[in-house]
Parts: structure tokens; sequence; C-alpha cells
């Protein structure tokens, strides 16, 4: 599935459709350049889950959990941390989380952790705004990418 956005505000908008299908324990990596437009998609994401607080790029902090209404949500962001660090952080905590969902920013250095099944966000600046191209790498990412598809 592929997406063009114009404002922060679609692109977040589109986030909130997709928050609102996860459930715990789905994992979802954000790739893109500075400034693509990862956190502004976190932040519909974490709204969709019933978050009403303040979403942050976590780039300092690594990790932040966000208790929604509907879903807790771990946003995390890599941008820090090189490939042989990962060892350090525990990201398995966060992605087997039952009750969470997790949503990471430069998920590149992490990839040994990550469950095969989980959905792929690449975004990328366009003229118009920006590109957001979906891919769903297993069962489960295939039928939330349907269903956010289906919208
Ligand atoms: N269509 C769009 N979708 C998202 N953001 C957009 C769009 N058009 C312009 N922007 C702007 O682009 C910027 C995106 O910033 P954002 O923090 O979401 O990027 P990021 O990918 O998380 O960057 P970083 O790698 O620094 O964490 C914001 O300033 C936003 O206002
Ligand atoms: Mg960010």
């Amino acid at each position: 599935m592929m997406v063009t956005t114009r404002t922060p505000e679609q692109t977040q908008s589109l986030g909130r459709r997709l928050g609102r299908l996860l459930k715990g324990l789905d994992v979802v990596c954000l790739f893109g350049n500075l400034g693509s437009g990862k956190t502004t998609l976190a932040k519909g994401i974490a709204a969709g889950a019933g978050f009403k607080g303040r979403v942050m790029s976590p780039t300092f902090g690594l990790a932040r959990l966000y208790r929604g209404r509907r879903l807790a949500l771990n946003h995390l962001d890599l941008y820090r941390v090189g490939a042989g660090e990962t060892g350090d952080i525990g990201i398995e905590d966060f992605i087997h989380d039952p009750k969470a969902a997790c949503v990471i920013e430069w998920p590149e250095a992490g990839a040994a952790y990550y469950p095969k099944d989980r959905l792929e966000v690449r975004l990328s600046h366009v003229s118009s705004g920006r590109r957001l191209a979906f891919k769903a790498l297993g069962r489960r990412s295939r039928e939330l990418l349907g269903r956010l598809e289906a919208k």
C-alpha cells in the first residue's frame, strides 16, 4: 500500500486509523530520513490507541510508554543506537509486552529482535509532501494492512 500525504495532519490521521487497529504485540517499524514524518505518524498511532497526552520523539530517552485508553504503545527511537549496542537496551521487553503494541523509529539497529510478522512503513519526502509505503511481513500484519486499506 502506498499513500501520499500533503500535510502533517493527513499523516497523523493515517496514523490514527492504523492505531485504532493495533493490538498487543503488533510491531510497526518506521523507516525514513530525518524529517520524513515518522514521529508525526507515531503521534497519530498513539491517538488511535486512545492516548491523549503529548507524543515526542524519544530520541534522547530511547523509549516511551503511552498508556492509551484502548491500548498501551511503546514508542522507540533507535537513532542514537549503534548496531552493536542493541543488547543493552532490552528491546525484547518492549516488543514482547503482550499488553502493548510497539512502534519504532530508526529501526535498523534493532533488526535482529523484531518478530518476522511485522508492519514496515517507509517514509520519504516527495514534492507534494510525504510518501508512505506500507509492507506487511506476515499473516497478522497483512490482516492489519488489509483493514487499513479497506478504510
Ligand atoms: N505530509 C507530511 N507528513 C508529515 N510531516 C510533514 C508533512 N509535510 C510536512 N511535514 C513536516 O515534516 C516534519 C516531520 O517531522 P517528524 O518529526 O515527524 O519527522 P521524523 O521522521 O520523526 O524525523 P526524525 O528522524 O528527526 O525523528 C514536521 O516538521 C512536519 O510538519
Ligand atoms: Mg522522529
